[in-house]
């Protein structure tokens, strides 16, 4: 998107003079350092207890030697890789101890809305938040954030998020790479910026605001990229969500196509080839890379267009980071082969919807937003409020009343920017994405749609319902635009 594209070359100008030491910082380690493996609750074995999840205040060295003010969850930046299988219920006791009101929202899971951990069941500061929450759903890579109203951006770019694998009976047999750690490895991409004392900051202004918070370096798994791993020989599963307030980020392998085998919402029908992965913020993809076939091999991301301009100017012009170097080892990992089939995947059937929606994302509907953000962190700045359908998120508004089991579709269109949309307690499939059919990796399940020009369509059912003390959300996922009002609520019964 051309304009998105000036825009952001504009904006790197504005802020390279103050921000450029944190940056320089970034680039001098030329080494890669190791990756840092997110530690792992796995409950698929069973639950016996309430599983304590506690939000803090944590600091945290990005790799730069410096400590920066983080949150963390049971931890000091980020929270633990969850493992847990469909049929279990999670008795989760949330605590709060950022000094700060915040919930926790399961992102991709098909939950009831009172336990959805949307704006509505806020967890005040030192208080307990305990849902019972059930998987029903398939195997998946889900995610849990901050869905605090108004400081979802803030609170999830400093630290509140983390993820969550769904198994099944069918993916914990399943030939594919799963010892965590060894073949298999769960990746969280965020960009970051680092200030001139080179802690991680978040400062906004109303020109930030347009394209909602992009940084200049890429960090995975809480490192500053690039980060290296040895591996076995044979397939390595990397399991990615992007989790940028704002980046789109497109993905590639050193040494050839990428080979997707699941997207938001389970695997597809079968591991589908690529040469590259277009990744909005809050979308998740899992790959298999072949380290038969090379002994050394990278992930590589570029920036999306809109923040090219900034890239190349930081970065002398190159437009792709090597992320993750996979380095082959003797060590002994999954043996099996490349599968030819993974799930039974029926093409999505739209002369089934009984009902259409329409939503339109706006970026400035002329609202005052002081006016309609009275508990907001009112970092929006001077930018105006944002809007589905000509109107800011309210809270006690609901948009749209659903009936439970019909299936819809939901059409979104956009003013001229690309915006990532997300639609909360379900899996959609893409019937088009920007007037044309998906790319082959996202025909699968998906909770995450791309919207840039004319519209997409979902098509949607829900199985679990929503009252209006405790609604489902809709919004895009570029989290500052979400923070200033693109966002409306739903109720399903
Ligand atoms: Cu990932 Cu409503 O959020
Ligand atoms: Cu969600
Ligand atoms: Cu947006």
């Amino acid at each position: 998107n051309r304009r998105s594209f000036l825009k952001s070359a504009g904006a790197s100008v504005l802020f390279a003079g103050g921000r450029l030491a944190g940056a320089r910082a970034a680039l001098a380690q030329t080494a890669p350092g190791p990756l840092p493996l997110i530690s792992m609750t796995d409950l698929t074995g069973g639950i016996t207890e309430r599983i304590p999840l506690h939000l803090k205040v944590g600091r945290h060295d990005f790799g730069n030697g410096v400590l920066s003010d983080t949150f963390g969850i049971n931890q000091e930046y980020l929270g633990p890789v969850l493992r847990v299988k469909q049929g279990q219920t999670l008795p989760f006791d949330v605590q709060n101890s950022i000094a700060d009101t915040s919930t926790l929202h399961w992102h991709g899971l098909h939950i009831p809305g009172d336990v959805d951990g949307g704006p509505h069941q806020e967890i005040e500061q030192d208080g307990l938040w305990s849902p019972d929450v059930p998987i029903v759903q398939h195997a998946s890579m889900n995610w849990f954030h901050s869905h605090m109203h108004g400081k979802t951006a803030r609170q999830t770019y400093t630290g509140l998020a983390g993820v969550l694998l769904v198994e099944d009976d069918a993916s914990l047999s399943a030939d594919l790479p799963k010892t965590y750690g060894v073949d298999d490895f769960t990746l969280v991409l965020q960009d970051k910026m680092f200030g001139g004392d080179g802690k991680m900051s978040y400062e906004l202004s109303g020109e930030v605001f347009e394209d909602g918070f992009e940084a200049d370096t890429l960090v995975i798994n809480g490192a500053i990229a690039p980060v290296a791993q040895e591996v076995p020989t044979g397939l390595i599963r990397l399991r990615i969500l992007n989790a940028c307030n704002a980046r789109f980020l497109t993905l590639s392998m050193a040494t050839g196509p990428v080979t997707v085998i699941a997207s938001d919402g389970g695997f597809l029908s079968a591991p589908v080839e690529t040469a590259e992965i277009l990744m909005s913020p809050g979308e998740r993809y899992e790959i298999l890379v072949d380290m038969g076939q090379a002994e050394r091999n990278a992930l590589n991301v570029a920036y999306d267009e809109g923040g090219l301009g900034f890239l190349a100017n930081l970065f002398g012009g190159s437009q792709t980071l090597t992320a993750l170097i996979l380095q082959r080892s003797s060590q002994k990992g999954f043996t099996g082969s490349m599968p030819k089939q993974l799930a039974n995947l029926a093409p999505p059937r739209p002369y089934d919807a009984t009902v259409t929606r329409s939503f339109e994302l706006q970026m400035d509907v002329g609202a005052d937003l002081a006016a309609l953000a009275l508990a907001w962190d009112n970092f929006c700045g001077n930018a105006g409020a944002m809007a589905i359908n000509g109107l800011p998120m309210q809270m006690e508004r609901i948009d749209e009343e659903v009936r439970k089991g019909d299936t819809e579709i939901w059409r979104i269109s956009v003013d001229d920017q690309l915006h990532p949309f997300h639609i909360h307690g379900c899996s959609f499939r893409i019937l088009t994405q920007n007037g044309a059919p998906a790319p082959a990796y996202a025909q699968g399940w998906k909770d995450m749609v791309h919207v840039e020009e004319g519209w997409s369509e979902v098509l949607v059912q829900f199985d679990h319902t929503a009252p209006a003390d405790a609604p489902y959300m809709y919004h895009c996922h570029i989290l500052e635009h979400e923070d200033c009002g693109m966002m409306g609520q739903f109720t399903v019964s």
